[in-house]
């Protein structure tokens, strides 16, 4: 492979704790080499000296094999994306190129605010960074754009320098090995398949619950808030695979439009199925810990939401009728992302007796931790009469294939480099998630202040509250494995 990379961004967290270390483990893999050299731009003075201390690898990678011979390749230019366009970056670009010989083929990295997207595409526009020979692909992290309108600006600004094939937009969900085992285990596999319809699942439940708090990112975090943060790209994009018809193939586009169609088919959420909540003083793992108001540059009286849940319906022909309920939050109880099919009951109740039922089937999807799949069911207990024990199947993934698999982020970056783009969202996703999460934002706006729920907790007592209201609950894998 020869190609430039080049990162904007790269004195920020992502770049030094995720992509640097990722882009390491595909040079251990021999994806990248001498060819392929990365160019490190930011707005800090630096030299490439005090860049790569900066970055610190050593103790940031696991291993250090072949270091100093990955070091070579990065090298590092200062640039102010809030002045023209710098002309000597191109003539610089020009040298790194021919010194390594990369054909003129560039990956354009923005690992940025989202406030200079802007900028960063005039610099590339304007700055003579696309001509010459060569494919040159941009990627472009979250969150691509704050509503439907802000994204369809900053879209038309990319496209006007970029083709929708060359624009790689990252849900790092996409990276994350179970999300990508969605479709396998639906549509490899007769035992999952043939249940997945509204005939035989009851609901479906979905959560991504987070421990950390907003940390020093209130910055970004206030005023955006956790149905924009996590909803709209990583959340629907699980919903999306769990929900989606079998595409034609697997090749990336019918992919990719299979869950646009999902996207499409969301219907507008009703007011008292939102729940929207941010926390309050607690404890979390032991820890006691404060409030989001007490966090470092979050305004007094913010009302922005940490937590949402919410009941989704489709309108689908495999999915009528079947409510999805999801949550997301961050000071929960734990650090869990997973899917849970909760199947309906047997038709003869032949163990209930005295009106009770049996406990339901779950089909369970841990994305993380303990990833894997559990299925619920009920066994009769050994000797005289008939009584019940649910019981669990358990798949360990990495009991199967080990704890080496790739992170998300070398997965993403080998799909840019091999043009791949079935890990990456397509404008027209996009689009659909904004146009859905713009009515529930709308909802939300209109209520004022948010409920509070005590850190440690699972979320605002409403949100039991909204499944209790249907005699259901909410299903956490914990409680599926024990
Ligand atoms: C990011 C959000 O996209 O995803 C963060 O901006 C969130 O707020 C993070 O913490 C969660 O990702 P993961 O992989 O830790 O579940």
């Amino acid at each position: 492979m020869s190609f430039m990379l080049l990162l904007f961004g790269a004195t920020g967290d992502l770049a030094r704790r995720k992509l640097i270390p990722a882009l390491y483990s595909l040079y251990l893999k021999g994806t990248i080499n001498e060819n392929t050299p990365i160019v490190g731009l930011a707005r800090a003075e630096r030299s490439r000296e005090d860049f790569l201390r900066s970055l610190d690898l050593k103790n940031i990678l696991v291993r250090d094999e072949g270091l100093e011979a990955f070091e070579d390749l990065i090298c590092y230019y200062s640039m102010d994306l809030r002045e023209a366009p710098d002309p000597d970056l191109a003539e610089f670009l020009k040298e790194v190129d021919s010194s390594h010989r990369c054909r003129g083929n560039k990956i354009f990295y923005l690992s940025l605010s989202p406030r200079y997207f802007a900028e960063a595409i005039d610099a590339i526009g304007s700055g003579g960074l696309m001509e010459g020979e060569g494919w040159k692909r941009l990627v472009v992290e979250k969150p691509f754009g704050y509503d439907l309108n802000s994204a369809k600006i900053l879209n038309e600004k990319i496209s006007a320098v970029f083709g929708e094939e060359d624009i790689y937009r990252v849900d790092h969900y996409l990276g994350k090995d179970l999300v990508q085992s969605i479709l396998a285990f639906r549509f490899a596999n007769a035992v999952f398949e043939e249940i997945w319809n509204h005939r035989f699942v009851d609901n479906v439940q979905i959560t991504l619950a987070e421990t950390i708090g907003v940390g020093s990112r209130a910055g970004y975090f206030d005023g955006v808030g956790t149905v924009r943060d996590m909803i709209q790209n990583h959340l629907l994009q699980v919903l999306a695979l769990v929900a989606m018809e079998p595409p034609r193939s697997l090749e990336p586009d019918d992919i990719r439009f299979g869950k646009i169609e999902v996207l499409r088919s969301l219907l507008d959420v009703g007011e008292e199925d939102i729940v929207v909540g941010q926390y309050a003083r607690g404890e979390v793992e032991g820890e006691k810990v404060g409030a989001y108001l007490e966090e470092p540059g979050v305004p007094e009286g913010s009302n922005t939401e940490t937590y949402a849940s919410l009941e989704i319906h489709l309108d689908s022909d495999r999915f009528r009728g079947v409510p999805f309920y999801v949550r997301t939050g961050k000071r929960l109880t734990r650090k869990c992302s997973e899917v849970s099919l909760v199947l309906k009951e047997v038709a003869w109740n032949l163990y209930g007796g005295g009106g009770r039922k049996p406990p339901e089937n779950v089909v369970t999807l841990r994305i993380e931790p303990h990833e894997g799949i559990s299925i619920k069911f009920n066994t009769k207990v050994p000797g005289p009469g008939s009584s019940l024990k649910p019981v669990t199947l358990n798949f360990c993934h990495r009991c199967e294939f080990g704890l080496e698999s790739p992170q998300a982020y070398e997965l993403l970056l080998q799909g840019v480099i091999t043009a791949d783009q079935t890990l990456f969202t397509r404008w027209e996703g996009v689009e659909a998630s904004w146009r859905f999460v713009d009515g529930i934002m709308g909802k939300i706006r209109s209520r004022g202040e948010v409920l509070r729920y005590p850190a440690g907790s699972m979320g605002p007592a409403e949100a039991d509250q909204m499944l209790e209201n249907y005699g259901r609950r909410w299903i956490l894998a914990e409680e599926v494995l024990d």
